[in-house]
């Protein structure tokens, strides 16, 4: 008999979590305005709001905390994080950051101005934020495919090459910065992107002679995808394939807090000294000086470490497995959801779920209250509330896909947990007839609402 995958760690610290009751769930969700966000953390009993910072850091890594360097300038912290990104991903200069979306904030600074067009595939809500807020566009060129939740498709994240060169022969080049290639891409479901897809978008870029950038929050995920997926990848090492995914680029924007496994952290990297250079101007002035950006020297080394170990293919298969064990255990119930699953989350489709529930009455966010009171599971609604109101006219926004989030945190959970949370939707979805009115906004953020918004039940 072939033996079976197992967890490639075994636990050495547990943290307590309380199982709550009914009752107690009722009331802390009404005092949270049913804002999953504004609960706090010891009144959830599988928190599954995301995956981002949310990693069990290894016994190694914690060791590397221990011999942090915390110099200010040309810390040994920041040699060991260059090696591992030299190592991973072939890029030579790099800048640290404190997080994702000040990678971005660094990065864009130097390169998107007023009128600018970035096309890409679903870029993540701070990557659009940060374009939107330089009164640039962000235009999305993803796979019409996407959109289909039940339709299956090994690469769901790609690019549609003819819409990217639609946007590529129409614009004047020096409008286009750069183009963002998120890998996997998160807003669509944490579908992954082909090499050939990336080689394509690259060819793309070269021949109009504009720049390629990879948000990688994901990237050693979308390289197992690549490993498992795509003909001729299964032989390679998960390294090797990350650096030809990067080779293909010009730059990344990274956010550490998912893929490195670290709890805080980002950073940018860059293939040429010029970029480089222009954006540590910037970094000095939002994040640090260059060689610590917005990190303590503690948390370079554990991220350094991190990188390698984000990297190994028998993390990444247990990681993605866990992945898919809920997402096979929900699909048995015939509960709906996206398809093929994603890399680190599982995405149920709250239209389909609550189909009697008005879009109006947001049914991904009432799902997610629902969960919430049945098991005290939190996921997160990925719909109509994060989608905002149109800035002009300041009507809801309705995106295609109302889905409700459960993001996977990495070397966290057990499967009994993931069996707990399949029971938990199941229960919900047994009784979904019986749930036939949403949530009314009370008071609501101009921008980014989904954060703080205050909502009630609306009754009949
Ligand atoms: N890019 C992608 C693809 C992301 O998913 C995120 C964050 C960021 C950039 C920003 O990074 O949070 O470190 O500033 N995603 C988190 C999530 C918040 O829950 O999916 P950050």
């Amino acid at each position: 008999m072939k033996l079976p995958f197992a967890e490639p760690f075994k636990i050495k610290m547990v943290e307590k979590i309380y199982r709550s009751t009914l009752q107690e769930r009722e009331r802390w969700i009404r005092d949270a305005s049913f804002n999953l966000f504004n609960l706090r953390s010891e009144e959830v009993y599988i928190d599954l709001l995301t995956d981002s910072g949310t990693g069990a850091m290894s016994d190694k890594q914690w060791g590397a905390i221990m011999t942090g360097d915390e110099s200010y300038a040309g810390a040994s912290s920041y040699y060991n994080l260059k090696d591992a990104i030299w190592d991973i991903t072939g890029f030579q200069y790099f800048l640290p950051a404190h997080q994702g979306r000040a990678a971005e904030n660094v990065l864009f600074s130097v390169l998107v101005k007023e009128g600018d067009i970035v096309p890409g595939n679903s870029h993540f809500d701070t990557t659009k934020g940060h374009i939107e807020f330089r009164k640039a566009k962000a235009v999305d060129c993803t796979i019409d495919v996407a959109r289909d939740p039940s339709a299956i498709h090994p690469f769901k994240g790609n690019v549609d090459l003819e819409k990217l060169e639609n946007v590529l022969k129409n614009n004047p080049s020096g409008k286009i910065p750069f183009i963002i290639v998120t890998v996997t891409n998160n807003t669509s479901g944490g579908q992954p992107v082909s090499m050939s897809n990336i080689r394509g978008v690259s060819e793309l870029a070269r021949r109009y002679g504009i720049k390629l950038i990879i948000d990688g929050a994901r990237f050693a995920e979308n390289a197992y995808f690549i490993k498992t997926r795509e003909k001729g990848f299964s032989n390679m090492q998960i390294s090797e394939i990350t650096r030809e995914m990067f080779s293909y680029a010009d730059g990344m924007t990274m956010s550490s807090k998912k893929d490195a496994i670290v709890n805080m952290g980002g950073f940018i990297a860059f293939r040429e000294e010029k970029l480089f250079r222009q954006a540590s101007t910037f970094n000095i002035i939002f994040e640090g000086f260059i060689t610590y950006g917005g990190m303590s020297g503690r948390d370079m080394n554990a991220l350094a470490q991190g990188l390698y170990e984000g990297t190994e293919f028998t993390y990444l298969e247990s990681r993605i497995k866990q992945v898919e064990y809920l997402g096979n255990r929900l699909k048995e119930s015939g509960i709906p959801i996206i398809e093929p699953f994603g890399g680190h989350a599982i995405f149920i489709d709250a239209k389909s779920f609550l189909n009697s529930i008005p879009r109006e009455e947001f049914p991904a966010q009432t799902l997610a209250v629902e969960l919430y009171t049945e098991g005290g599971v939190r996921g997160v609604e990925v719909g109509a509330l994060m989608a905002d109101r149109d800035p002009v006219t300041r009507e809801n926004r309705y995106p295609d896909l109302e889905m409700v989030r459960l993001a996977i945190p990495r070397r966290v959970y057990t499967y009994n947990h993931m069996d707990y949370t399949a029971a938990v939707v199941k229960n919900v979805f047994e009784r979904r007839n019986s749930i036939t009115r949403g949530m009314r906004i009370k008071r609501e953020a101009l921008i980014l609402r989904h954060f703080t918004v205050e909502l009630e039940r609306i009754m009949k």
